[in-house]
This record gives C-alpha cells, sequence and structure tokens, in this order.
C-alpha cells in the first residue's frame, strides 16, 4: 500500500472552517409527536480542513461522525453554529446561510461518497445514468456529450467504460464504489466527504479503493473528510487526524502527534490497543473501558469522564475547551494547559 501520510501538502490554505457546529435530533413522543429531548449526535465542534489534505475523522458508532459530514455538506441544516467555505472565485461563505438556489455552486463544490455501495446506487439506473446524473441536475453537460465524459471518468476510476449500459447489479462491491467516486467526481468538485467508504467492502478490495482514492486526491487536487472507525485505514489515509466522543472533537492533531504522541486518555486507550493480530479482540475503538454514553443524555463536563482513569472533580463538572497542547495539536482535556504559540 501507498502511504498518505508522507506528503505534507496540508499547509496550502483553509479549504473548511467549522465553528462551534451543532446538530440535535429532536426525540419525539407519542401520538402529537410532541419533542421530549434532542440527540445532540454533533455538540459544539470545531475544525479546520486544510485544501489538498485528508482529514480523519474517528470515532466509536454513533459518536456524530456521519452526522458531522453530512452537516457540513449542508445535507442536514446545523442546530447551531457555521461552516465557512473557500470558494475559488468569492473566497469563505458561510455555507449554512446560503438559500437552496445560493447553495448550488457549493453542491458541485462537495461530494459525498457513502459506506454502502450496495445500497447507495440506484438498481434501476444504469451505470451511465447514475454517473451522469449530477450534471444532469446541475445542467453541466449537453445531452450528446454524456456518453463521453462518462466513459472518460469510468476510464479515471479503473472501470471499462464498455460496460456503461450495465445495471449495478452486474458488478461487484469493489467496481460499484469506484462507480459512487465516479458519480462525485464528475461534477469536478474540491471536498468529498468519504464516509467509512470501504467499510462494506472485502478486505482484499480495502486497499484497492483507498489506493484509487490517494491517486485521485494527487490528479485532481481533492480535499478530503475521511470518516473511519478502522484506525489501520486512517493511519494510512490521513494527514491529520480528529477524535471524536459523544457528538465532541476531543483530540485533533497531524497523524504523528495522534498516533504517535496521544493526550487524550480516549485517544491514548484506542491507541494502546492497537495493533490488534487476533482478528476476535475487539478493535482499538471498542476497547476502552465502560460503554459510550448516551448521546440524548450525555454525561456532565467532560463526556469521557465515567470511562477515563484520570478523572478529577472538574471533569464531572466543567466542560473542557479545546485547547493547543503542540503545533497542530489540541485536546480537550483538563489535564493539559494551553502552550503558547510556537515559532
Ligand atoms: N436522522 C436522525 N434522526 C435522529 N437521530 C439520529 C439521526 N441520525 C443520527 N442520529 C443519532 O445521532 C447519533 C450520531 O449518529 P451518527 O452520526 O450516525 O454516528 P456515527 O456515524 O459516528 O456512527 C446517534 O445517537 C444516532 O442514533
Ligand atoms: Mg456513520
Amino acid at each position: 500500500m501507498t502511504s498518505n501520510g508522507t506528503s505534507s501538502n496540508n499547509k496550502d490554505g483553509v479549504l473548511m472552517q467549522v465553528e462551534h457546529l451543532k446538530k440535535y435530533f429532536p426525540i419525539e413522543k407519542g401520538f402529537f409527536k410532541r419533542t421530549v429531548g434532542h440527540v445532540r449526535a454533533v455538540d459544539d465542534v470545531s475544525f479546520q480542513v486544510y485544501r489538498g489534505e485528508t482529514l480523519g475523522l474517528v470515532g466509536e458508532t454513533g459518536c456524530g461522525k456521519t452526522t458531522l459530514g453530512l452537516t457540513v455538506l449542508r445535507s442536514y441544516q446545523p442546530t447551531d453554529g457555521s461552516v465557512e467555505f473557500n470558494f475559488r472565485d468569492q473566497g469563505m461563505v458561510d455555507i449554512t446561510e446560503l438559500n437552496r438556489k445560493e447553495l448550488k455552486p457549493y453542491r458541485r463544490e462537495a461530494q459525498m461518497i457513502f459506506q454502502d455501495p450496495y445500497t447507495s446506487l440506484n438498481a434501476r439506473m444504469t451505470v451511465r445514468d447514475i454517473i451522469s446524473e449530477p450534471l444532469i441536475i446541475n445542467k453541466l453537460c449537453a445531452a450528446d456529450e454524456i456518453d463521453d465524459r462518462v466513459a472518460h471518468m469510468m476510464q479515471v476510476v479503473g472501470l471499462d467504460n464498455r460496460y456503461m449500459r450495465r445495471y449495478p447489479h452486474a458488478f461487484s462491491g469493489g467496481q460499484r464504489q469506484r462507480i459512487s467516486i465516479a458519480r462525485a467526481l464528475i461534477v469536478n468538485p474540491s471536498f468529498l466527504v468519504a464516509d467509512e467508504p470501504t467499510s462494506a467492502l472485502d478486505v482484499s478490495i480495502q486497499a484497492q479503493i483507498l489506493n484509487l482514492m490517494v491517486d485521485l486526491q494527487e490528479e485532481f487536487g481533492l480535499t478530503y473528510l475521511f470518516i473511519s472507525h478502522n484506525l489501520s485505514v486512517v493511519k494510512h489515509m490521513c494527514h491529520r487526524i480528529g477524535i471524536m466522543y459523544l457528538g465532541r472533537l476531543v483530540e485533533l492533531g497531524t497523524r504523528d502527534a495522534v498516533f504517535e504522541n496521544p493526550q487524550h486518555p480516549y485517544t491514548q486507550a484506542l491507541m494502546a490497543a492497537i495493533p490488534k493480530p487476533d482478528p476476535d479482540q475487539p478493535s482499538g475503538l471498542e476497547s476502552a473501558p465502560g460503554e459510550i454514553g448516551n448521546p440524548a443524555n450525555p454525561p456532565s463536563g467532560c463526556a469521557f469522564h465515567p470511562r477515563c482513569s484520570h478523572c478529577m472533580d472538574v471533569c464531572r463538572e466543567v466542560r473542557p475547551e479545546f485547547i493547543k497542547v503542540g503545533d497542530d495539536h489540541y485536546v480537550a482535556c483538563h489535564l493539559y494547559d494551553e502552550v503558547e504559540a510556537q515559532t
């Protein structure tokens, strides 16, 4: 496998600035659907995405990764906070404020690669129609150019373009994920959210798709928000990594900082649990002691405190701020004091 962590192309400027983003889902009860509470799927998250990087987002199932990805794409309207995107022609724009029409340019710039290529592709459409649909919806291509555009994009993602009139069922899982990638890329986006793009695939196929994503990133200058619960995949793919716990970002840093010098006790527990040669052992993410809390009723103070071996009184009471602990390394934990900016 080629590794994506060695090239340091992540300081070419900020492509996305997320500030205090929240996405709460109402919990409704009874016939009148009275709101009795909220699931705090994303609960005050701030981070930047650098142009050309792969930013990994890691955390246990239910910690809010998918919701965060869909919210920065404006597939969900956030409950609070802002998502600024650096457009090629207009600079930073808060996409949470845009109406349907104003969002059109963002719908091309930012695309999603879904987790499961078996359910995300419309079984009744030919591959040609699936891949070209975003072009047609956005009126970006004349009808007589579609075949050429699709054929070219199929070639780019490693598919035989003679098969463009076939239906998805004729393709393997890996080939279907290539179809999804072609569909995402055909509108020439700069930003892709990849939500566990290989977790539904055979292990033998996963590396091929990951390597394709690395190659495409280089070829087209793409920026990825790469969601995964597999730490070795994240280590292979990502320049920087954010660790999520119960809707919050608890640590954010370069790949090396997070893997070699983890600061948050939760990250430390995850890292201590890899590598795991025994496939029957839980992966690092399930091996922190105790159970993940309930996002409808998160623990007070630091949400991780009931599972934390360093828990102090302050951790039960005060939510820790996200502070800088090193060069491009941030953590939300009361064990640490902010360091002065190093020059
Ligand atoms: N559309 C929705 N409506 C209500 N609750 C949701 C919805 N989507 C996700 N959730 C809840 O939000 C939390 C985070 O979910 P999700 O973002 O899917 O996490 P992850 O992708 O990390 O597994 C979970 O508790 C989940 O049940
Ligand atoms: Mg998910």
